[in-house]
């Protein structure tokens, strides 16, 4: 296969994605399936480094499956897999914590930040080692590119900087990867608070959209999301970041250029921008949730895919690991 390779993970955490991660990293999977030779994973290995529920996390990972599945991600087309499935993951992530300095990893700001959130005492010393562990994700399938969002750029860095490292002290082994910076990702913000990103711990559930939620629901908070006071319908970021947000949305969805809307909507107020969206929206997620629901109403295709994409991850990564555990003396 000489296409270049493309891996990438998600958190299974939420249950429900919602349409930032659908716009902003989902819909890039589903793209990069046709230039790449693609590996994705439900990074439930990831999901262990704050407190959890067992029977949630089981739960929410074959939710998380079956929704990129029913995004479009197609199991002939890319290799979809349970990180917990491939034991390579956290074998390779050793090796890499041992060629990682302690000041390197306490400079990675998305630890500082989660960790001064939680409080000290309940910070697990995994989730210091989380970044490096994604650096074992990658190498192991000797990724050209990473898609990823802009706050995974320094994780990406460290990538790039352990790979050398481990290139230079032991010899060539690993493929340096790119980020993989795509052309236009939509960065989608909370409906409330239009200045801050659409997260699952958003603080308001009114400003964030769940793929999984009743469409009727969602609708509304499409129809009474935070504009300004302002009539004009105008992309400006930042002077009027709510009414932008919802044109990067319906932009997004319908495929229609931001000037084109513009244009459309000239003399019209913001309510018929509102309603279009909610409109637009239950069209779109409607089929979107049935194809879910079929995923999880079908336990044996699910667990087939997952057990194929498994056993082709697996023979890509025992082949990195071995490599790797021979160059350093094992
Ligand atoms: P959250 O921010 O809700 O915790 P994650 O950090 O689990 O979401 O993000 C999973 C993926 O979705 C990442 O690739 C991230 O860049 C992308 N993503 C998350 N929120 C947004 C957003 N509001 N707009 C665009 N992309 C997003
Ligand atoms: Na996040």
């Amino acid at each position: 296969n000489q296409r270049p390779r493309a891996l990438s993970g998600i958190q299974p955490t939420a249950g429900s994605f919602h349409l930032g991660n659908y716009l902003g990293a989902i819909r890039q999977y589903v793209d990069l399936q046709e230039t790449h030779d693609a590996y994705y994973m439900v990074v439930d290995l990831h999901a262990i480094t704050v407190p959890q529920d067992p029977a949630t996390l089981r739960a929410n990972t074959r939710l998380a499956a079956a929704q990129l599945l029913a995004a479009g991600l197609d199991p002939e087309r890319c290799t979809l897999f349970i990180q917990s499935h491939v034991p390579e993951h956290a074998q390779l992530a050793w090796v890499m914590n041992c060629l990682t300095g302690f000041g390197e990893a306490s400079r990675m700001t998305q630890f500082k930040d989660k960790s001064a959130r939680q409080g000290a005492d309940r910070t697990t010393v995994g989730l210091f080692t989380y970044p490096i562990l994604q650096v074992a994700d990658i190498l192991l399938y000797q990724a050209d590119a990473v898609p990823v969002g802009e706050d995974q750029r320094q994780h990406i860095e460290l990538t790039r900087d352990l790979a050398e490292r481990f290139n230079t002290q032991f010899g060539p082994t690993f493929t340096v990867p790119a980020p993989h910076i795509v052309r236009e990702v939509a960065k989608i913000y909370d409906l409330q608070d239009p200045t801050a990103k659409m997260s699952k711990s958003a603080p308001s559930p009114k400003g964030l959209v769940n793929l999984l939620d009743d469409p009727k629901a969602s609708a509304k908070k499409f129809r009474s999301a935070v504009t300004d006071t302002d009539t004009v319908i105008r992309f400006d970021e930042e002077n009027k970041p709510g009414v932008s947000n919802l044109l990067t949305i319906h932009s997004a969805l319908t495929g229609t250029g931001i000037p084109e809307l513009e244009e459309r909507y000239t003399g019209k107020g913001y309510g018929a921008l509102k309603t279009d969206l909610a409109d637009i929206f239950v069209a779109w997620v409607t089929p979107f949730r049935e194809r879910t629901q079929a995923y999880l109403d079908d336990p044996e295709t699910l667990d087939s895919v997952l057990a194929k994409g498994a056993e082709k991850a697996r023979s890509v990564a025992a082949e990195t690991l071995a490599a790797a555990y021979d160059r350093i003396g094992f």
